[in-house]
Order: C-alpha cells, then sequence, then structure tokens
C-alpha cells in the first residue's frame, strides 16, 4: 500500500512538473512569436545542407552564414563535428533574436562507430539490440553536436529493387511497427533535454515504399485498405513511441504528393493521431511538387505545402522565397505560419537549446564517445545476431579451428568502406581501413599460427571478366575449405539505387561456380543492401551466410559466426525471390479464388508456368548450427469473447549439441471475414536462448487486438468467427497448428 502510495505520488509530481514546464514552454514561445518578424518566422522554418556532404542534389548557391546572421535559416543538415557545429551556433548567435540552430543529420546505422543497416538489424529480430543500437548512434551524434536524426525509415518495403530497403525493417508491419518503436526510444533516450538524446524522425510519410516498380522516387497508387493496414502502422508506431518529428516523402500518392497531402500530414498525422512535433519536408520535395505537375510554381508549391500540414523547408528555397509574400496576400494565415514556427521552437527549447546553445558541443565529450571500445564491442554483438544462415550442407559451418588450409576468396574480403554500406556518415577525417574490420582481417584474428590463411581476390564486385579466376581456382585448390565472400558495393543498394536485376553483380556467381568446380567445401557469405537473387549459388553452395553490410566489425562477427564462437540466430525481414519476374512477393499475401497449392498443381490456378509459386527464402526463415523442436500446443481455451483472451503456451527443445537461439514466430488467419483477410500474419514473437537440450516453456496472449483488421468502412474491428494459429520457426515452417473461435456480435469501438 505504502509502495503504490509511494509510486502514484512520483508519478503525480513529475505529471505536475512535467505540465508546468510544458506551460512555460508554450509561454516562452508566445513572447518569442511576439518579437518575430515574418522573414525570422520564415527563418525557422527553414533549412540547409552544408558542406561536409550532399545528400542530395544542391541547389542554394548563397550564403549560408549571411542568412544565419539575418536570423533566416533555423536548421542545418550535414554541419557535423563539436567544432564545425559550434562555428555555425556562433553566427547564429550573433542573430537580433538569438534563436540556436538545430543540426539535423542522417544517423541510420550508427554514427561513427557503424551498425548493420537497418535492414540486417531488422534480422536479428532483438528488439532491445535494435534499440541499443540506436542509443548508441545517439549517444555519439549527440556527442558530436548533432541534435537530430533523420531515422528511423519506417516504410513497409515489398520489392527488393527498391534500394532503400535497406534503411528499414523489410516487409512486415508488426515487425516493422514494433522496430519502428524500438528506434525511436533508443534515439531519444530518457528524453529530449538530456545531453545524449537526439531527436528520431519517422520517415518517409507515407507509402514511399511502394513506390511502383520498385524504381526510386516514383508514383504510389494504393488503397485506403492497403495504406491503413500495412503502411501507416509503423509510423503511429513511432507517434506512440513519442517521436519528436516526421520528414515527409517524395512520392504522391493517388495523385496527391505527399508533401503537399493535407489527408495525410494535417488529418491524420496531426489531426487524428495528435502528432505535437514537427514535419520536415524531404530534400528539396516542395520544390519537386512542380515537377510532379501539382504546382505551378513555388509560390503555389509553398502554399500548399504549409497549409497541409509540413511545416519546414529542406533545401527547396520554397519558403524563404515565397511564404512573406502568401502570408501578405492573405493567401496563407499567419496563424499557420506561427503554428509552424511554434511546432519547432517547442522542440529546440526542449532539447535545451535556449539555456545553452553550445550545449552538444563539447569537444571532450566527443573524443570520449566516438568509437568508444563498449560501442564497438556492441557493434560486434549486434552484426553477429544479424547474420542470417541461409543453408548449412553436411554441418560445413561451423569451421573448425584446427583446419589446416583456409582460403578467402572474392571482392568483398578485404574491403572495408563497403561493409558500411549505403548511408553512413560521412566523417571528412575517417580511414575506413583503418577504422572498420575487414573479413579477411576478422578471419585472420580467428586463426592460431597452426591455420594458413590463403587469399584470392578472384573478380571485382562488377566485374566483367574472368581474369581472376585462375588464381582463386588454383588457391581454393591448396586449401581444406573455402570461404567466399561477394555481394554489392556499399552503393548498389540505398537512396536511388534502384536495380531492376537484382542477381549478384558482375560476374560474381560465375567465379561462385569455377571455384565450387574444384570439389572443395564451399561457404558463400553474401553482402548486400537488399535480398539478392542467386539461384544457383542457392542450390550449390556446401554453406551460406546472409551478412547485409554489418558495419564497423562486420569482419569480427563474422569469424564469430563461422568458427562457431556465435550460432546465427538471424531471420529473414523479407521474402527472398526466386527471380525478379516475382516481385513483389510476400508471406502475407490473399489466398486468390483459385491459389495454387503446390507447384505441380498449377492449371487454371493463381501461379507463373515457369517459376515455382513459392519464394527462394520466405520471411522469418533463418538457420541455427542446433536444432529446436517444438511441442505441446496448448491453448487455455477454444472459444473467447471480444473482451476476453487466449493464453497460449508451447515447448521449444534445443535439440543439437550448441547452444542457440530461436525466433519463435506466432501467425494468424481470420479464416472468413467482411474482407478477405491475408494467409497468415504475424502478430507475436519471441526471441530465445536454450542451452543443448534445453527445454522452454513460451507464453502468448491472444487479445481482440490482434484479430482485429479495418472492415470495408476503415473501422478497426475484429470479427466473430474461426481463426487459424499457427506457431514456427519461420512464415512457411509453422510447427504447430490449432484454432480457436472468437465469438459475440461484431463490435466497433
Ligand atoms: C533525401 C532522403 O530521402 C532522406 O531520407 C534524407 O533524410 C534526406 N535526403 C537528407 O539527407
Amino acid at each position: 500500500m505504502k509502495t503504490t502510495f509511494k509510486i502514484f505520488t512520483l508519478i503525480l509530481v513529475f505529471t505536475t512538473f512535467l505540465f508546468a514546464q510544458n506551460k512555460q514552454i508554450e509561454k516562452k514561445i508566445d513572447d518569442l512569436l511576439k518579437q518575430m518578424t515574418i522573414e525570422e518566422k520564415i527563418g525557422q522554418l527553414t533549412q540547409y545542407s552544408g558542406d561536409r556532404s550532399a545528400t542530395g542534389p544542391v541547389t542554394f548557391k548563397g550564403d549560408h552564414k549571411e542568412l544565419i546572421k539575418a536570423g533566416k535559416i533555423g536548421s542545418m543538415l550535414n554541419v557535423l563535428g563539436t567544432n564545425y557545429t559550434r562555428q555555425y551556433q556562433e553566427i547564429a548567435m550573433q542573430s537580433r533574436l538569438k534563436i540556436p540552430l538545430l543540426f539535423g543529420q542522417d544517423v541510420i546505422h550508427g554514427y561513427k562507430t557503424t551498425f548493420p543497416i537497418p535492414l540486417a538489424e531488422a534480422a536479428s529480430w532483438d528488439l532491445e539490440a535494435i534499440e541499443k543500437a540506436a542509443r548508441i548512434a545517439a549517444i555519439e551524434a549527440s556527442a558530436s553536436g548533432i541534435h537530430w536524426t533523420f531515422a528511423p525509415m519506417v516504410d513497409i518495403a515489398r520489392d527488393p529493387r527498391w534500394g532503400r530497403v535497406m534503411e528499414g525493417a523489410g516487409e512486415d508491419t508488426y515487425l516493422g511497427s514494433r522496430i519502428a518503436y524500438a528506434r525511436v526510444k533508443g534515439f531519444q533516450g530518457n528524453g529530449l533535454g538530456n545531453i545524449d538524446a537526439i531527436m528520431a524522425c519517422a520517415k518517409h510519410f507515407a507509402a514511399y515504399g511502394a513506390a511502383v516498380g520498385g524504381r526510386d522516387y516514383n508514383s504510389v497508387d494504393m488503397s485506403e485498405r492497403q495504406l491503413w493496414e500495412t503502411y501507416l502502422p509503423p509510423f503511429k508506431a513511432a507517434v506512440d513511441a513519442g517521436a519528436a518529428t516526421f520528414m515527409n516523402s517524395f512520392n504522391d500518392i493517388n495523385g496527391i504528393p505527399a508533401t503537399g497531402n493535407k489527408y495525410i500530414q494535417h488529418d491524420i498525422l496531426k489531426g487524428k493521431w495528435k502528432f505535437d512535433g514537427f514535419i520536415v519536408s524531404d530534400w528539396g520535395s516542395i520544390r519537386e511538387m512542380i515537377e510532379h505537375g501539382y504546382s505551378k510554381d513555388l509560390s503555389e508549391a509553398t502554399k500548399q505545402a504549409i497549409l497541409s500540414g509540413n511545416d519546414m523547408d529542406m533545401e527547396s528555397s520554397a519558403y524563404r522565397n515565397s511564404l512573406a509574400e502568401l502570408v501578405k496576400n492573405k493567401q496563407v494565415p499567419m496563424n499557420i505560419v506561427d503554428e509552424a514556427v511554434r511546432r519547432i521552437l517547442r522542440k529546440k527549447f526542449e532539447l535545451g537549446l535556449f539555456d545553452d546553445p553550445y550545449k552538444f558541443s563539447n569537444p571532450e565529450r566527443e573524443r570520449k564517445e566516438l568509437n568508444n571500445p563498449e560501442h564497438r564491442e556492441f557493434a560486434r554483438e549486434i552484426a553477429k545476431k544479424s547474420i542470417v544462415l541461409l543453408k548449412n550442407e553436411k554441418q560445413t559451418l561451423p569451421i573448425s579451428r584446427n583446419v589446416k588450409n583456409i582460403a578467402m576468396i572474392g571482392p568483398m574480403a578485404k574491403v572495408t568502406k563497403d561493409n558500411h554500406g549505403f548511408w553512413s556518415v560521412t566523417i571528412p577525417e575517417l580511414n575506413y581501413d583503418k577504422f572498420v574490420v575487414s573479413q579477411f582481417d576478422g578471419v585472420k584474428n580467428h586463426l592460431g599460427k597452426d591455420t594458413n590463411l590463403l587469399y584470392a581476390k578472384g573478380c571485382d564486385i562488377d566485374c566483367k571478366s574472368n581474369e581472376g579466376f585462375a588464381e582463386a581456382v588454383e588457391t581454393a585448390k591448396k586449401a581444406d575449405v573455402v570461404i567466399l565472400t561477394v555481394g554489392e558495393a556499399w552503393n548498389q543498394s540505398g537512396e536511388a539505387k534502384s536495380r531492376s536485376n537484382i542477381h549478384l553483380p558482375g560476374m560474381q556467381e560465375e567465379l561462385i561456380k569455377a571455384v565450387k568446380a574444384t570439389g572443395k567445401p564451399v561457404v558463400v557469405l553474401i553482402n548486400a543492401g537488399r535480398p539478392l537473387v542467386f539461384d544457383w549459388t542457392a542450390d550449390n553452395a556446401d554453406a551460406i551466410l546472409y551478412t547485409w553490410w554489418l558495419g564497423t566489425e562486420a569482419g569480427n562477427a563474422i569469424a564469430d559466426v563461422i568458427f562457431g564462437d556465435y550460432n546465427p540466430s538471424g531471420k529473414l525481414p523479407m521474402t527472398f525471390p526466386r527471380s525478379e519476374g516475382q516481385i513483389p512477393i510476400y508471406y502475407n499475401h490473399f489466398n486468390t479464388g483459385r491459389p495454387a497449392k503446390d507447384d505441380k498443381n498449377i492449371t487454371y490456378r493463381s501461379a507463373y508456368l515457369d517459376l515455382s509459386i513459392t519464394p527462394k527464402f520466405e520471411f522469418g526463415y533463418g538457420l541455427s548450427y542446433t536444432t529446436f523442436q517444438y511441442s505441446d500446443l496448448k491453448l487455455d481455451k477454444k472459444k473467447m469473447e471480444m473482451t476476453d483472451k487466449i493464453e497460449v503456451s508451447l515447448n521449444v527443445t534445443n535439440t543439437g549439441k550448441y547452444e542457440g537461439e530461436e525466433v519463435v514466430q506466432l501467425y494468424l488467419r481470420d479464416k472468413v471475414a467482411s474482407v478477405v483477410r491475408p494467409v497468415k500474419e504475424l502478430k507475436d514473437f519471441q526471441k530465445i536462448k536454450l542451452n543443448a537440450g534445453e527445454t522452454k516453456t513460451i507464453k502468448f496472449t491472444i487479445n481482440k487486438e490482434k484479430l482485429s483488421f479495418y472492415n470495408a468502412q476503415l473501422n478497426w474491428i475484429a470479427e466473430a468467427g474461426e481463426f487459424d494459429l499457427m506457431i514456427g520457426s519461420s512464415s512457411a515452417d509453422v510447427r504447430l497448428k490449432d484454432t480457436f473461435e472468437l465469438v459475440n456480435l461484431n463490435y466497433i469501438h
């Protein structure tokens, strides 16, 4: 009783404190707004890129510093480091009202210490680790003068041709929402105002991942159902986690560019979801509405953007050039401008920048935090967890340390920058070779003096000739086992890196064939920013590890897995197609009226004549060095009321000889509903660790929320009826099944 009272009092004191603080902030904003000229207000809505790197087409050639001094720029991106940010902040402090600048940066998968690309991290299915990676990224970025990351990207992506799949959590809405939540929490830590918290930015709002044909920046044509059911939930999760900012997107949605889309920004995000942060445009996306054919000129684009809820203008110079005139001509009410300014100032206050604009510019902290050994240790930890074992014939892996001769072959063996992958922060002084552990070095670090590590490059990533194959084959012949490492270069997946052909680039698969012909056991490592197509390799290699782009500690982490110091536990967050012709392919599709049950029965069925109906590797797939047995599925009841819940339990036993982790996945299917439901949908999962021989009981709870969906009127409801419950090791490898019934009349909340 006493403790409850104490907790209650503490919560009350804290809420009262927050309430008073917020009131104070709003009052300070009122005072500032009264003093600001229209130019100064527009300044707060204006953001430009500095010269440390260009993450888009630079259009502004003027002098930023002069504009900052005049109070005409409120935020910069691509200005980083304590010294450089301080220099800029000092200029802002010379402006009339001394409103501090906000420094934003694409801190996508780490800052100086880099982690696996977000898609790879998603393969870990380890929410705690994902949150921690974002936390460390924030610690480093904030120590380097940064206030704000343009992350997480929470776009659902079902098309691996789209280069930006590397930046998100993959194809699934449930997994994507859980990860969105974790990443926002990680970046924002204990809340804005803390020295190591940076603002998160959920992007790209909205539906950017559904660009037609997987071509970047392309149009999006999408039903309301699909939007609400598949693409919006991760954004809602970001709001629930307290994301301070949102970024809109380059695409149009059903003909209306997202940047000028009132429905998306004003009605849904700021209205229905009550988001109190601010929205920044994507780079130049206000101006690009002219190119879309939605705005006749920059002035109209400005009006459309601000009236639909876009608060800050990144790099378009639209607000700076046109907004004052629009206000003067009463085409944009002043209170709309004030509201946008208020949202931005609020965050500057919350960050504590008005108390100390140089708060994040402390070189001593920068020296201590960047590349801190603890951060690197964790980078290795999460990199190991992100690796997916796709194949392991005759227990080729793990490789014993007693092997006499190991050959490392392939263009990825000695690379460093490519391990980082796309969207690593451009730190000008960074020497990749010194700073990033190559795969060759990682393997070497693991071997004693009795093992020879041989090497041949074989070919370049994009090679057009087989010149180096002979040397590779000779090297392979001298070895007991070959580690063949292939993949994409750092700039072959990412923004504007869509590819129509997603096979291994160049002649790398030919190299694998040549080496495999030696008869030596071949372990293939595939380093990439997206699911690739590598059918021959999948069918013929002895073992395959999908190693994505793993960051600073790639080499060590990969070697940890190769030699069995870590038992791989990753599961694919995206379906891997057999060929580009299957795209889009995802596990949670509808059944159709003529489903093909298997490849032999496709006459008058929904199938391709020339391709299997199954993907090469399904969503949720990933092997381990050990094996897991699922048993004893129990439901505490087979019928539940709308307000009720079902407790599900099952046992998982590690039946192999290694300690290992398993992601136990729970899928549901609503068998008959007022709108067609997917064949299965992920609704829960648990990642567990088991010693060899150990059994654990896993529990899940099924409640109405897990059974709900958007009906024809787009109401979120659960309907009475039968549900299939499927629990397994992947979306296709269902080990235990049951059915249960939801009873009651239709229920709308
Ligand atoms: C364009 C990208 O779409 C966006 O994600 C990124 O944050 C900005 N450029 C800034 O670099």
